[in-house]
């Protein structure tokens, strides 16, 4: 367990629980670390059959943490354990299942275009707020989330910063089923079981079918990198995150 996340193993799931709540599962790159080294070992552990993701009651993530993106503009980086933990899930060879209540901000939602099975309940909401943060969206979500949604869709979502609410990510065919939240994780887990306890060389060999070659997503995320890291040094992002760190102290 690595302060905030916390990564298990439980028979041949690797469940990876976001677990901050006191700063609303806020990704660190501590916690960012870690889960790359989780799916990245999954990839390489024949016993591993699925990864799933699950936050809080209430909250699955906010995102990136915002501090550590203020120290990494201040210090001339731009959140590259961030990118890491996107690269891990695009070329991800394991099966990835999510479950979504509450708030699912910036990564939050832009992981879920990466993962297979995805399940929310009625009060889960998809925010992308990129570029009210003077930043841009992530994740290969530029190209994923126009080929999923549609232009429209993908516009509302990850240029003007609407949120996405529970329905609508299913009829935007980003989430699979809305169940009750009290089922939430048990209806994950069981879906992930299931899918575990299927012939693991035809499921595998199936996804690379669906997913083809990770190396366009690759591709454009790093194009999206170098613009993303020019746009956490610009007076707009700067000033975005100022005003949320002055919120805090009020
Ligand atoms: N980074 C760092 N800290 C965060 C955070 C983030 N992304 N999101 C929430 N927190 C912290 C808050 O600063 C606050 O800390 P404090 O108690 O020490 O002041 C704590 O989590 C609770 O957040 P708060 O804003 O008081 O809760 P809320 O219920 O009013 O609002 C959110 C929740 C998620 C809507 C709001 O916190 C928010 O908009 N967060 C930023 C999301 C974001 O823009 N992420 C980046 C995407 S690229």
């Amino acid at each position: 367990m690595t302060d905030g996340v916390s990564i298990r193993r439980e028979g041949a799931l690797q469940a990876i629980r976001f677990a901050r709540p006191e700063k609303k599962n806020a990704i660190t790159a501590a916690m960012y670390d870690a889960m790359t080294e989780a799916l990245d070992a999954a990839g390489h552990d024949d016993g591993v059959a699925v990864s799933v993701f699950l936050g809080a009651p209430e909250t699955f993530t906010a995102g990136n943490d915002i501090g550590d993106f203020m120290r990494a503009a201040s210090e001339g980086r731009h959140g590259e354990a961030g990118v890491r933990f996107i690269k891990a899930l695009a070329r991800s060879e394991r099966p990835l299942m999510a479950g979504v209540d509450g708030l699912a901000v910036g990564i939050g939602t832009t992981m879920l275009m990466h993962c297979d099975y995805v399940l929310a309940t009625p009060r889960a909401v998809l925010r992308a707020p990129f570029t009210a943060l003077g930043l841009l969206p992530e994740a290969a979500s530029s190209l994923m989330g126009p080929r999923l949604m549609g232009h429209a869709r993908a516009f509302e979502l990850l240029v003007m910063g609407r949120d996405m609410d529970a329905e609508a990510a299913k009829a935007a065919g980003l989430v699979n089923a809305i169940v009750p939240a009290a089922a939430l994780e048990q209806s994950l887990l069981d879906a992930a079981r299931a899918l575990a306890g299927m012939p693991r060389e035809a499921v595998l060999t199936a996804r690379r079918l669906l997913k083809g070659d990770p190396a366009e997503n690759l591709a454009r995320i790093d194009k999206e990198t170098a613009l993303f890291a020019e746009r956490m040094r610009s007076p707009e992002a700067q000033a975005a995150f100022q005003a949320f760190m002055r919120k805090g102290q009020k």
